[in-house]
């Protein structure tokens, strides 16, 4: 039986016996249910109609990511971001230096604990954003009605202090392990793309380096089971992402879609490849050269689609301003005022995710 019960947020969402309806929970789903059917008007145009051959996001090949500075190659990375950055605002890396069985392994782990029983996951669940390990479904952004075809967990995965430790779940027993394996390696390549973009930018190879990357990364786990009719629902919806630098491992299945003028372009699945997008942070802090990206998620009937995303995240109180090299004040005045990353989050969070709202407050208009 159906009881609602009113969360932190406010709004309102309805809970069974076991916990919170989760998606995971189902052995199969056979038919969509009526709340998570969107209005035509709203619906994705699908991997099917992605009739998009004529462009795709860029791969760039990192060489394992350790080059010295004077290498050509390195240069030669480093200017493949910035045009696929200022191009596209999203791009793959191949050969990037994060071992296949550390991503393989930890991929595995994360599955295992969306397949654990009810029971296992209800402790977790939780809308309660000030909740450093949670479990929940859809989405805690769209105050809609309709459902996104989404289970989710959000927690800090590094540094692996005792503080963020302590959330983590015991079960599956490898999850922390290898969590710990996986976060360490995707943080390093994470470094290196941020010295490649201040290198490629002509600031200094450390710029991002210090508070600009230095909070607690968090990680968002999207689990997208098989949809009985993707015309019908979303997985995600369309957002931009909040923080720095997102660094997301979607294996070898499509739904990720990304905005390239007008269009819906698919982010092809390459395995072994990570996609790398920016966050509001970057674009602020770049004056507007590297675009924080509207993105989603859209379903398929076939198999089961899980994400990884790692988000770097500036310390709360890292003061965000475009850097003065990026700035010039008679020819491209500052975009964007000065504020605390912490004022940015919490502006986010009421803005619902909407791009340009969430922008508005922040941004400095020059007539
Ligand atoms: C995210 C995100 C996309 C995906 O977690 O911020 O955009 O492919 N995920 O699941
Ligand atoms: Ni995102």
């Amino acid at each position: 039986a159906l009881s609602w019960c009113i969360h932190s947020t406010g709004y309102w969402r309805s809970f069974d016996r076991s916990g919170m309806e989760l998606l995971s929970n189902a052995p199969v789903h056979h038919s969509v249910p009526e709340r998570y059917v969107f209005p035509p008007d709203k619906r994705p145009t699908l991997l099917s109609d992605d009739h998009s051959p004529d462009v795709a996001f860029p791969v760039i090949d990192l060489h394992g990511g350790a080059l010295p500075v004077s290498d050509h190659r390195r240069r030669h990375a480093a200017e493949e971001i910035i045009r696929a950055g200022k191009e596209f605002g999203f791009f793959q890396v191949v050969n990037h230096g994060v071992g296949e069985c550390v991503v393989r392994g930890f991929r595995e782990a994360a599955a295992g604990f969306f397949a654990m029983p009810a029971e296992e996951k209800l402790p977790y669940c939780s809308y309660d954003m000030s909740k450093r390990f949670r479990l929940a479904t859809s989405t805690s952004y769209d105050r809609g009605e309709t459902r996104y075809w989404r289970d989710y967990i959000k927690f800090r995965c590094y540094p692996a202090s005792d503080e963020n430790a302590r959330h983590w779940p015991s079960k599956p027993s490898n999850f922390t392990p290898r969590l710990v394996e996986y976060s360490a390696a995707v943080h390093e390549l994470a470094q290196t793309i941020l010295c490649l973009i201040a290198e490629g930018l002509g600031l200094d190879g450390g710029f991002f380096t210090g508070d600009l990357s230095g909070g607690d990364t968090h990680m968002s786990i999207n689990y997208y089971p098989p949809c009985p009719d993707p015309t019908l629902t979303m997985g995600l919806l369309a957002h931009c992402d909040r923080h720095l630098l997102t660094v997301l491992s979607q294996a070898d299945v499509a739904g990720l879609q990304a905005r390239h003028g007008e269009r819906w372009l698919l982010v092809h699945p390459i395995p072994g490849a990570f996609v790398v997008n920016f966050g509001h942070q970057m674009e602020i802090v770049t004056n507007g050269v590297l675009a924080s990206v509207e993105h989603r998620a859209v379903t398929n009937s076939a198999v089961a689609r899980m994400s990884v995303a790692t988000h770097v995240h500036p310390t709360d109180g890292c003061r965000i301003r475009p850097a003065s090299e990026m700035v010039d004040e008679a020819m491209n005045p500052a975009k964007y005022r000065e504020f605390a990353f912490s004022e940015f989050m919490e502006a986010y969070d009421a803005a619902d995710a909407s791009r340009e709202e969430v922008l508005e407050s922040f941004r400095i208009n020059h007539e």
